[in-house]
C-alpha cells in the first residue's frame, strides 16, 4: 500500500494552534494522510506546555516533535516522560527527561519517528545527530522510519538526508520557519525536504511581531517576543511511501494559507 505521512512545520503560539485545530483534520482528509507528525516547539512562542501538547494531539497529531526550545517551558519535563506521543531531540548530551524516538502502530506497520537536532549555528553541545541516528536505527525494531531533523544549517540538513538515504523513508527539516522548495526523493528512496516552514501568523518574522525582530536588529534593548496577529498559515509536506519497496514515491508541499 501507499502510506501517506503528513509532516507539519513548527506551530507558533495561539495563532498556530488555532489554525491547526481548525484545519488539520480537513488537510488529513484531503491528502488521505495515515499518520501525522507536528513540530510543537513554539506552541508557547518558545517552548510548549502540557496543555498545549494535548491541544495539538487533539487537533489530530499522532506525534509531536520538538527542538531547541524544548526546555523553555520546564513543566513539559514530566509530560515528556509520561506521554509516548511527544518526542524531544534524541541527541541531548546530558540526562534529560523524555525520549527522542517512538514507535507507533499505523495501518499494521510499526512506524518509528526520530527527532534529532543539528549542531551547526544552533547548539554545539549536543551529541552528534548522525551517530545518534545510527544508534537509534540500529537498536529499534520497526518497519518504517521518519525523521524530524531540527536544524539551522541547510548544509547539515542535506547531509543528514544523504546520510540516512535508504535507511529511513523520509527526513524533513524544521526550525527555520521558512518553507523550502527542495522536496525530492534521494537515490536510495528517502524523501527529503530542507524545511517544512511553520504554522502560525503569516504577516510576521518567523511568527513573531516584525517590530520585535526589527528592534533586535536595530540594536534596541532586549524585549519580550510577542506573537504576530492576523491570518495564519499551516506549512506542511506529504510523504507518500510504498510499503512494499519501502521507498518514498512522492514528496509534495500541502500548505494551507488563509
Ligand atoms: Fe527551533
Ligand atoms: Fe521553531
Amino acid at each position: 500500500m501507499i502510506l501517506n505521512v503528513l509532516a507539519v512545520g513548527d506551530v507558533v503560539g495561539e495563532g498556530g494552534q488555532e489554525i491547526l485545530s481548525r484545519r488539520l483534520r480537513g488537510l488529513q482528509e484531503d491528502t488521505q494522510a495515515h499518520f501525522t507528525v507536528v513540530n510543537g516547539e513554539n506552541a508557547s512562542g518558545l517552548g510548549i506546555t502540557p496543555a498545549q501538547a494535548r491541544r495539538i494531539l487533539e487537533a489530530g497529531a499522532d506525534v509531536i516533535t520538538l527542538g531547541n526550545h524544548t526546555w523553555n517551558r520546564l513543566q513539559i519535563g514530566d509530560f515528556l516522560d509520561k506521554e509516548p506521543a511527544i518526542l524531544r531531540p534524541a541527541n541531548y548530551a546530558g540526562r534529560v527527561p523524555g525520549r527522542g524516538m517512538g514507535i507507533y502502530e499505523c495501518q499494521g506497520f510499526r512506524v518509528a519517528v526520530l527527532n534529532l537536532m543539528g549542531r551547526v549555528e544552533l547548539n554545539p553541545n549536543l551529541d552528534s545527530p548522525f551517530k545518534a541516528a545510527d544508534g537509534l536505527l540500529n537498536a529499534g525494531r520497526f518497519d518504517l522510519a521518519f525523521v524530524d531533523f531540527h536544524a539551522e544549517a541547510t548544509s547539515e540538513k542535506g547531509a543528514m538526508g544523504w546520510y540516512l538515504d535508504g535507511r529511513v523513508q523520509a527526513v524533513w527539516g524544521t526550525h527555520t520557519h521558512v518553507p523550502t522548495a527542495d522536496g525530492q526523493i534521494l537515490p536510495k528512496g528517502t524523501g527529503f525536504i530542507s524545511d517544512l516552514g511553520m504554522t502560525g501568523p503569516s504577516r510576521s518574522v518567523l511568527g513573531l511581531k516584525p517590530e520585535n525582530s526589527l528592534n533586535l536588529f536595530l540594536g534596541g534593548l532586549p524585549h519580550r517576543y510577542e506573537e504576530a496577529e492576523g491570518n495564519a498559515k499551516l506549512n506542511a509536506c506529504l510523504f507518500a511511501v510504498d510499503t512494499e519497496t519501502k521507498r518514498c514515491v512522492d514528496v509534495r508541499r500541502v500548505d494551507v494559507v488563509e
